[in-house]
């Protein structure tokens, strides 16, 4: 189920002095483009999760979220509903503070052909990366043997831009685990999608890719195929780092930045009570680091392997922050991670550039109700298709919009009228008042999309905007409303 997420403004707290410390010039890396999320706006696409822990992407846009404890695999679909798609065994939790079961997901980049999903989780012995398919969920262990603990699992899988899997570990409470290159654990991996050590990984026949992690649980790569991780410090700090093939990164000799030769320094430090950061995602060079203690969304330009000043977004808003992910249409997942049912999956609109950017309600999305057909057939439309009326007078396209403040809103509809037929008409009707009409011009096509303005008054809150056909051949196909 999903709903609006009343949330308060939009924060962006810039940090006091002393508490962040970017060792890049912050002036040198500037965001790609001042953009971001709508972070004042969230969608919830589904609550009553515990743990949700893990989220990826099928190529079609439906997310695949694992529930860390159950061990539940759910597959969700673009209006919110969801399925099982199977349940992998996980040990029991030894308490409310075991770090272990169903972890990270990935997709695999070539999922068209091969369909098969990657997940991290712990068993009595260890901690493994398993694959399979949603068809025929049995899963096959693709790497085994990763230490193991109550606290210390890692757990994140991501594909990078080369098509190997990469796979956080923790120390498993064993700190002499993270220098130990015999150890799986306190590193970050890197094999083939089928479990293989690449040719060029850099210590031959080894999975291990960078050493000295003490607990890694985010993994993104910039523009330019950088990578970064997020890491949970031990009680000094937290970091951000610039993961480089054979690196060491200190833990447990340094926590933070030790300055020392042998060991690569973390682009940012966070105080844990600010930070204690989980998912990682990076879009147009910006990253977006979860906090769990911190309960924000921190976010900080990267670029090229160097970081820029971090600032907080969604302070106290939703609580611990576990997971963050793109998904292929440009939105921006987040899954929190404060137990007991009370967790959810929330998901932001990009913004494209200044403040007063239009919001846009895509016709298939529910609350939107389409008297008619959600077709894809004609190509070009905006989301995942758009409503196709029947050709009868008084079929409808129906949004909820919602609006920061009472007043008149430009309402900019997207639509498709190839009909040869000529222009089609519309009542506008507003929270049950009809409070304009306007006409649909032919496009000539049914793939040629244009868009119609029309001026509307709102109520603050939630506003219902009806398109109403006044004509015997209905709508022309809506894709959209942008407020
Ligand atoms: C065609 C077209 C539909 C459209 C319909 C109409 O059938 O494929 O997408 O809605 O015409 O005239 O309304
Ligand atoms: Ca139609």
């Amino acid at each position: 189920m999903r709903r609006k997420l009343a949330v308060a403004a939009l924060a962006i707290a810039s940090l006091g002095v002393g508490t962040a410390v970017a060792h890049a010039d912050p002036e040198e890396v500037e965001p790609a483009q001042q953009a971001g999320f709508d972070f004042g706006n969230g969608q919830v696409v589904a609550e009553g999760h515990s743990i949700p822990w893990g989220l990826a992407f099928l190529p079609d846009g439906r997310a695949l979220v694992s529930d860390r404890d159950s061990g539940t695999v759910l597959l969700y679909n673009e209006s919110g509903a969801s399925e099982v798609v199977g349940e992998i065994e996980v040990p029991p939790p030894d308490g409310p503070w075991d770090e272990r079961g169903l972890l990270g997901l990935a997709v695999s980049p070539n999922y068209e052909q091969d369909g098969y999903v990657y997940a991290f989780h712990s068993t009595d012995q260890d901690n493994r990366v398993v694959r399979f398919t949603i068809d025929d969920f049995a899963p096959e262990p693709i790497l085994t043997g990763i230490p193991a603990a109550r606290n210390h699992d890692g757990g994140r899988l991501a594909f990078g831009p080369d098509g190997n899997l990469y796979i956080t570990t923790g120390d498993a409470q064993d700190t002499a685990n993270a220098q130990d290159l015999q150890s799986l654990a306190g590193k970050i991996l890197r094999i083939e999608p089928d479990g293989s050590v690449p040719a060029d990984n850099p210590f031959a026949g080894s999975p291990v890719y960078s050493y000295g992690h003490r607990n890694v649980q985010g993994l993104a790569w910039d523009s330019s195929g950088e990578m970064y991780a997020s890491e949970f410090g031990e009680d000094a700090w937290d970091e951000l780092n610039h993961i480089e093939a054979g690196a060491n990164y200190g833990w447990p000799v340094v926590e933070g930045s030790g300055g020392e030769p042998e060991f690569t320094d973390p682009l940012i430090t966070w105080r844990p009570a600010e930070a204690s950061p989980s998912g990682l995602e990076i879009v147009d060079d910006v990253a977006y680091v979860g906090a769990l203690r911190g309960e924000r969304l921190w976010t900080v330009p990267v670029s090229g392997g160097e970081a820029g000043e971090p600032t907080a977004v969604l302070e106290g808003t939703l609580g611990r922050i576990r997971t963050v992910e793109v998904a292929p249409d440009g939105r921006l997942w987040l899954a929190t991670s404060n137990g007991s049912g009370e967790d959810i999956l929330v998901r932001y609109q990009p913004l494209g550039g200044g403040s007063d950017d239009p919001m846009r309600y895509e016709a298939e999305d529910a609350p939107a109700v389409c008297d008619g057909t959600i077709d894809a057939n004609h190509a070009g439309y905006s989301g995942s298709g758009f409503c196709n009326t029947p050709n009868t007078i008084d079929t409808a396209s129906q949004f909820t919009v919602t609006a920061d403040s009472a007043g008149e809103a430009t309402v900019e509809i997207g639509f498709a009228n190839g009909s040869s037929g000529g222009a089609r008409g519309a009542d506008v009707v507003v929270n049950g008042s009809t409070v304009t009409s306007t006409s649909f011009e032919s496009t000539g096509s049914w793939s040629a999309w244009s868009t119609k303005t029309v001026t509307v008054p709102l109520n603050e809150g939630d506003n219902t905007i009806r398109l109403v056909a006044t004509g015997w051949d209905g709508l022309p196909n809506i894709d959209y409303l942008d407020v």
